[in-house]
């Protein structure tokens, strides 16, 4: 096989309480990647979109995860990747990871598809690194393993795939810039035991509820009170949005990843999309661009279109 194209989603990080530990693929939006193997062990980079990403190998994050496995797999070739972005970085809504994980995806398949799920977690981590300074797996796993993944650890990598519940998710990206960063930059280095007790058990909650098909009880779980209270006054509207979204009938939410995403889990297709219409709204009102999207949880991951 010398080439394949791939459909790699986007994803929601930290699922409100689950801080750098759980993460969920969802339908809308999605990158296409497309990879060529080369006879030399060079990494070519090119994107379509217009998101004026670095086209270097060694600053762009599909660039490093290809160099990456050139050099710790002690490979003879190479690869080409084209890059049709439509999650736009800095969104919140998993860009880097995206290219990251489509990058090790890709190339592993190439390659006679001998490495492991936690193998390509691995290398797509040293994407992340490179976009946000910090190797976090909660986006790149739901990529890999579809669905709901829980990071037990990322130092060894251990990867938890959960069950995908039937459930509509909406994400509105306002056109805000947050850069991941500086939304890490920003959090309190300790918090309090009684703090963490309670944290602990919205995410046992929200573990539970997710395994059980417990849709009230994933409600009730999905809150956070270490991280949310201080990222969300970079957003826009947020507790407007959170309070109608919750009035409307979801069954929670919060920031999606580190913003400015804010994202709704619904039970009912047409509550998201009521959903849908007052984020727009509530940004329209204060002249911000927004974009939305609804689809349910996407249990695959990322998809080949073709390969040849
Ligand atoms: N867990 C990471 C964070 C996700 O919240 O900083 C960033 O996309």
């Amino acid at each position: 096989m010398k080439n394949i194209k791939i459909k790699v989603p986007a994803t929601v990080a930290n699922l409100v309480c689950g801080f750098d530990i759980l993460g969920m693929a969802i339908h809308q939006p999605y990158d296409e990647m497309e990879l060529k193997i080369l006879e030399e062990p060079e990494v070519i980079i090119r994107h379509t979109d217009d998101f004026n990403l670095p086209e270097e190998a060694s600053k762009n994050v599909a660039g490093v995860v290809l160099q990456k496995m050139i050099e710790e797999l002690n490979l003879k070739n190479g690869f080409e990747v084209i890059i049709h972005k439509n999650i736009k970085p800095g969104s919140g809504l998993g860009s880097s990871a995206a290219s990251a994980a489509g990058a090790a995806f890709g190339a592993n398949r190439l390659l006679g598809n001998n490495l492991s799920k936690n193998e390509l977690v691995h290398f797509a981590m040293f994407g992340e690194e490179l976009a946000s300074g910090v190797r976090h797996a909660d986006n790149i796993a739901p990529i890999i393993y579809g669905g709901i993944s829980l990071v037990k650890s990322s130092h060894p990598i251990d990867i938890i795939p959960l069950n995908s519940p039937d459930l509509f998710t909406v994400a509105v990206h306002p056109q805000v810039e947050v850069k991941t960063s500086d939304a890490r930059q920003i959090l309190k280095k300790n918090i309090l035991l009684k703090d963490a007790v309670e944290q602990w058990g919205n995410i046992a909650g929200l573990i539970a509820g997710i395994e059980k098909n417990d849709f009230s009880l994933i409600g009730r779980s999905l809150n956070d009170i270490i991280v949310e209270p201080v990222r969300s006054i970079l957003i826009p509207q947020f507790d407007t949005i959170k309070t109608k979204s919750l009035k409307l009938g979801a069954l929670g939410g919060g920031i999606s990843g580190s913003g400015p995403s804010i994202f709704m889990l619904t039970e009912k297709e047409e509550t998201a999309y009521k959903i849908a219409q007052m984020m727009e709204s509530v940004y329209h009102q204060i002249d911000i661009e927004s974009f939305v999207y609804v689809s349910k949880i996407n249990p695959t991951g990322i998809e080949i279109i073709e390969e040849n």
